[in-house]
């Protein structure tokens, strides 16, 4: 690609990568006011506001653990197996901070639900990005019982309303960032020029 003078907005978004391992610090109060505030930016098909955040740290995040890891357990998930929860404990207390992602469902609204949790992603995405730019580290996860209805229900979203979209583990990045190389967005685009084309 030709090399533009980089705009910082932009760096920072093509800088932007996934962080799993993460520790304490997480961010300020007033950073962290900032970031969630950057959701709210989000495009919003008829100014429904969706997104619904349910923040998780301190001692908390051990007793999630416990009644998460346990629902996983007794939904009869072959994968959650003693190394597995044991790897997961030992990832999750290194984390500071967590976010359980959720969209909430307006029946009554003519926007189809498939736009309402699209308009959570990006709302969430604003989240990665801001958590990103203030020097700190995210990672997008669906584990955790993200799709057992118990665990939904242990965090007040109740599966008949709420569309449960897993976590953002949010801290500082335990080791540095290695530098990432991204697909050349060519690979991912065509042009319609007027005629149909061809199915295949
Ligand atoms: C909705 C969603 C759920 C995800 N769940 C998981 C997950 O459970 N486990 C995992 O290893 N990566 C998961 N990922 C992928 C990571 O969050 C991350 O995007 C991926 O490792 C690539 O890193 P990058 O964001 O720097 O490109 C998920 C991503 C999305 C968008």
């Amino acid at each position: 690609m030709t090399e533009h003078a980089v705009n910082p907005a932009l760096h920072a978004l093509n800088t932007r990568r996934s962080m799993k391992l993460l520790r304490a610090p997480a961010p300020k109060p007033d950073e962290l006011a900032q970031i969630l505030q950057a959701a709210m930016s989000a495009p919003d098909h008829g100014a429904l506001r969706p997104w619904r955040f349910v923040k998780i740290q301190g001692e908390a995040i051990g007793r999630f653990a416990d009644v998460a890891l346990d629902a996983v357990k007794r939904s009869g998930d072959p994968r959650m197996t003693p190394e597995k929860e044991k790897a997961v404990r030992s990832w999750m207390a290194g984390v500071p901070l967590f976010l359980a992602l959720a969209a909430k469902i307006d029946h009554s609204s003519k926007v189809r639900e498939q736009e309402q949790v699209l308009a959570t992603g990006a709302a969430v995405m604003n989240i990665l990005n801001a958590t990103h730019m203030l020097g700190y580290g995210a990672f997008w996860s669906t584990g955790l019982g993200t799709y057992v209805e118990e665990v939904q229900e242990i965090l007040g979203l109740d599966p008949l309303d709420y569309r449960f979209m897993g976590y953002l583990a949010i801290g500082t990045p335990a080791c540095a960032v290695p530098p990432v190389t991204r697909p050349d967005y060519q690979d991912f685009i065509t042009e319609w020029t007027g005629e149909p084309v061809q199915a295949g």
